[in-house]
């Protein structure tokens, strides 16, 4: 249903306050994303092995050293490592008799890193992490500086082509601020595998995109895309950057939350005046949403779909990573980068 033993994108670390937590459903479950009274984030499934209740329902309490997640209907509570601490209903003799440890939720392992709160999704509740968390190529003290996020009904192979597919652009995302279906022209592009992904290596970026114009002279930008749905623009001039991260994470089968997060040092960025910033993410990543949405209707009858040369190469390129993730988790196999060095022609 979705690929295992992957960090996904979990949060925002300005979202989760220290001593506090928040509820998600990633791949079809309910998960608790908290953040201990030490500062730490943690994450755990969000469901109480007593009866059922949404933990989140109830408060995170200090209790020594430990931050307890404590359930709203019977006081059960659980450590960060999802491991029972107390059940308040036991008489003495009979919690003497009880071994809590036995009792636990599960939880997940979490990296925290440029304000970024991953979470390990491992094919089972034991499973360790087997590759090392995402972390974005720019400078050390990166901030987030923008946030836009949005749900699309629809299942994340949706999401992810729809965001990545070049063929669209002059239709779904025409504005005079950005394209105009005249300003269509042929593309050519070198693309290169990466690290369970492929790169739209670094060139000079096309000069119907307005705003970058703006940014310098020496301009490159590159877009990467990694499993199991990152999409990161990586636009460099003259010693500045901007980036321009994209998480699509499942919510479930029907609902995917996208959240894209931009990082910049340009000054050329803050004299932008931050709502029309907002604006313009909005705007843009709306449109996605409504054509997916839109799509949505026509996928319920079930049709046969295509792919084509070349603007459709890179959803190609998605679906066999996707395969080859899932053989080589299944089978134990080394995983092998389907994505050869290519060159894709399309006009947008
Ligand atoms: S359902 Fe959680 S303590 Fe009973
Ligand atoms: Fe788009």
């Amino acid at each position: 249903m979705f690929l295992r033993d992957l960090w996904y994108f979990g949060a925002l670390s300005s979202e989760l306050k220290t001593g506090k937590h928040l509820h998600r459903e990633l791949l079809g479950q309910p998960v608790l994303f908290g953040r201990d009274h030490q500062g730490k984030a943690f994450a755990m499934l969000d469901i109480c092995p007593h009866r059922a209740m949404l933990l989140s329902g109830g408060e995170m309490q200090q209790h020594g050293d430990e931050t307890h997640v404590e359930c709203p209907y019977h006081g059960w509570r659980f450590r960060t490592d999802g491991s029972c601490a107390a059940i308040p209903s036991l008489t003495t003799d009979q919690a003497e008799a009880m071994d809590l440890s036995k009792i636990k939720t599960r939880a997940f392992p979490v990296h925290e890193d440029q304000g970024l709160i991953w979470i390990f999704y491992g094919e089972d509740e034991t499973a360790e992490p087997c590759i090392d968390p995402p972390h974005l190529d720019m400078p050390d003290n990166a901030k987030p500086r923008m946030i836009v996020k949005d749900v699309f009904n629809c299942h994340i192979d949706h999401a992810v082509i729809g965001l990545m597919d070049p063929a669209h652009i002059p239709y779904i995302h025409r504005q005079w601020w950005y394209r105009t279906k005249a300003s269509v022209k042929e593309k050519e592009k070198d693309f290169g595998p990466i690290e369970r992904g492929f790169s739209m290596l670094p060139h000079v970026p096309s000069s119907n995109s307005f705003v970058y114009k703006f940014f310098g002279k020496d301009r490159t930008t590159e877009i990467q895309f990694q499993l199991p749905g990152l999409r990161t623009e990586y636009f460099k001039a003259d010693g500045k950057h901007m980036t321009i991260f994209a998480a699509v994470t499942p919510t479930n089968e029907n609902q995917t939350s996208v959240t894209i997060v931009t990082f910049w040092n340009h000054p050329l960025m803050t004299l932008v005046p931050s709502f029309i910033r907002r604006w313009m993410g909005e705007t843009f990543l709306g449109q996605d949403r409504d054509a997916v949405n839109a799509q949505q209707v026509g996928l319920a009858y079930d049709p046969k779909l295509m792919l084509i040369h070349d603007s459709d190469i890179q959803a190609k390129w998605y679906f066999k990573l996707k395969d080859a993730w899932t053989k080589h988790r299944q089978t134990g196999a080394t995983f092998k980068n389907p994505v050869k060095p290519a060159k894709l022609r399309w006009r947008s």
